[in-house]
């Protein structure tokens, strides 16, 4: 067997070889026996291996005496390093693995660098051509706390998948074809205002963003500056130069502001096709699915029903129609997203596509890929696999959706500049003699860390509620504790007068004590969590798991003396103290968290 990163699943592949290569075990169990290798109570071993059980039910054999034979297969069996794991039989007909101290020491000499663990994961999804659709903003709008989570989450997301070896592309699909354009334009148009004059972005959103809030006073005030706005945005889809110019202009203001949080979130993306994008491509859309019967007119627009659509309409007799063409004719969510699938296709070979919105467009989702589904299986496009990862909303101590103190929505400007403003005050009390200049330098990474990993330490798909004392504490399941662990493993190597460099040696070692061997066994399961974090998009487990390996490696520091005058002992507790920090640094970067050197 192969002391890999995932040490169950070659597990599993070297227990299956061991049954087939068996004549006796393969005309008892036949080929219907999987072993499946599950993580154990820890008072019985590191993993157990089920399904024996159902099985031997099944067979009507007695489940204790089948999973003897199996042991005495596996025992016998030359593919098993007998040294590297213990098997028991335990209770009706588990069989209990325990890794031996000689397997958790070889893994943790192999696991020596980012480099090792990426060459074992990027096998994970070979071949999967994804394309993740986020932030996803809306244009013209200054960004509120409601933009943190598609950022946050969706670059968490992004990193994990792309670790694990996916082609990845992030295309946001901003919200540029809103039909808050026609009172922006009719705002500008009236207020002679020269928006080719605005300079500082952020600035100038902050302007739009007023102006909006002007154009739609008036119109309360006036309502027949509704129409003249309508016609704004009439002549606009139609492709009126001034007002495209006019378009143009205030999009690129706002993707320059956001360009600017993304790069203090550490957010990247690789195309921004949004809305407007695919407004030329909409008829294609009209016509396919009205030749397949899909959709249909109803009431003057275009409309598709689902009978899976649980949601129904007003008089309860249909199911919520999928609506894809207004009564005017104009194109809406529904159709730029359609063609959106369909370009991401051809253009890209989507085999996958991600969507992270929060959870109040589930509906449109379910309708948008049962739509896909239908439409594409009867064009004979292959259909990607497509999810929809939401989440929910950030609450305040009222259990109400945070909110300033006079009831505004927050900035994400403001919500992150108090981040690291809060970071700077901690940091300083922590460590007063720090250089003003790092002391600024580690403000940044806590702050913004701090904001980053409340977000993602929680369940997604949970509201939380949102805590700048918690965040920021050194204590809990937090951004500041794991930052400081790996401060701290730096001060121990510094006081051990280690250059990283040298804890890569190649020389074999040996874990001992109980504390070594629960630090040991801690870190295999990283990938499990990985593993986990993966498969259900959702980062938290991650988070999880880094938040216990902190945990675990404090109680290790706090009974082994690393610093040691047996040369023996201060190397393999110093490897333990890398690995420790190697884990946590690269956990905390796939989550997109910066990490310091010291705090
Ligand atoms: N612009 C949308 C919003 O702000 C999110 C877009 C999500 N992506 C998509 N392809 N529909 O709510």
């Amino acid at each position: 067997m192969e002391v890999s990163l995932l040490i169950a699943r070659s597990l599993e592949q070297t227990i299956d070889q061991i049954i087939r290569d068996n004549q006796e075990l393969q005309k008892l169990l036949g080929n219907s026996f999987d072993p499946i290798i599950r993580a154990a109570d820890p008072k019985f071993g590191d993993f157990q291996i089920n399904g024996i059980l159902p099985l031997a039910k099944q067979l009507g054999l007695n489940p204790r005496a089948l999973a003897m034979t199996l042991l005495e297969a596996i025992e016998s069996s030359q593919q098993i390093h007998k040294h590297y794991l213990t098997f028991e039989i335990a209770g009706p007909g588990f069989i209990n693995i325990r890794l031996n101290k000689s397997l958790l020491s070889e893994w943790i000499r192999i696991h020596h660098s980012e480099n090792v663990f990426k060459n074992e994961t990027k096998h994970w999804f070979k071949t999967q051509k994804t394309v993740i659709d986020f932030p996803s903003a809306n244009t013209a709008k200054q960004a509120h706390i409601g933009h943190l989570r598609p950022m946050v989450i969706g670059e968490a997301i992004a990193r994990m998948l792309e670790f694990c070896g996916t082609k990845l592309i992030r295309d946001n699909h901003i919200g540029d074809w809103g039909t808050n354009f026609g009172t922006l334009i009719m705002v500008l148009k009236r207020n002679k205002i020269d928006i080719s004059k605005f300079e500082d972005p952020e600035k100038a959103l902050i302007q739009i963003d007023r102006l909006y809030k002007e154009g739609s006073h008036l119109e309360k005030m006036d309502p027949s500056l509704r129409d003249t706005s309508r016609n704004e945005l009439l002549l606009l889809q139609k492709g009126d130069p001034t007002n495209i110019q006019l378009w143009q202009s205030i999009v690129q203001i706002s993707n320059q502001a956001f360009d600017h949080l993304f790069e203090q979130l550490g957010v990247r993306t690789d195309y921004t096709l949004g809305e407007s994008f695919y407004r030329d491509k909409v008829d294609r859309i009209y016509q396919e699915l009205s030749e397949l019967g899909i959709a249909e007119e109803s009431e003057g627009a275009l409309v598709v029903w689902h009978d899976e659509v649980k949601k129904f309409s007003r008089d309860n007799k249909q199911p919520f129609p999928f609506n894809i063409r207004k009564k005017d004719g104009a194109s809406n969510y529904a159709s730029t997203d359609l063609a959106t699938v369909l370009y991401r296709l051809e253009h890209f070979d989507a085999e996958s596509v991600i969507y992270l919105t929060d959870s109040r467009q589930q509906d449109h989702f379910q309708q948008l890929f049962l739509t896909t589904n239908k439409w594409f299986s009867q064009k004979g496009y292959s259909v990607p696999e497509l999810k929809h990862v939401w989440w929910g909303t950030i609450l305040g101590s009222d259990n109400k959706p945070f909110k300033t103190k006079s009831g505004e929505t927050i900035k994400l400007q403001a919500l992150i500049d108090e981040a690291v403003e809060r970071a700077y005050s901690v940091v300083s009390q922590k460590n007063p003699n720090l250089e003003e200049e790092e002391k600024q330098k580690i403000a940044h990474a806590v702050g913004i860390g701090a904001l980053k990993y409340a977000d993602l330490s929680s369940n997604r798909t949970q509201d939380y509620v949102f805590d700048w004392d918690r965040m920021l504490s050194f204590e809990g399941n937090t951004a500041p504790y794991l930052l400081y662990v790996i401060a701290r493993i730096n001060s121990i190597f510094k006081k051990a007068n280690r250059q990283e460099q040298s804890i890569h040696t190649d020389t074999s070692f040996s874990i001992e004590t109980e504390y070594e061997q629960t630090l040991a066994r801690k870190f295999i399961q990283f990938p499990i969590a990985l593993e986990q974090a993966l498969s259900d998009l959702r980062p938290h487990f991650l988070c999880t798991y880094l938040f216990e390996l902190a945990g675990t490696f404090n109680s290790f520091y706090n009974h082994e003396k690393v610093i040691h005058e047996d040369m023996e002992i201060q190397t393999r507790r110093i490897i333990l103290c890398h690995r420790t920090q190697l884990i946590l640094e690269l956990g905390l970067t796939i989550l997109g968290i910066d990490t310091v050197e010291h705090m």
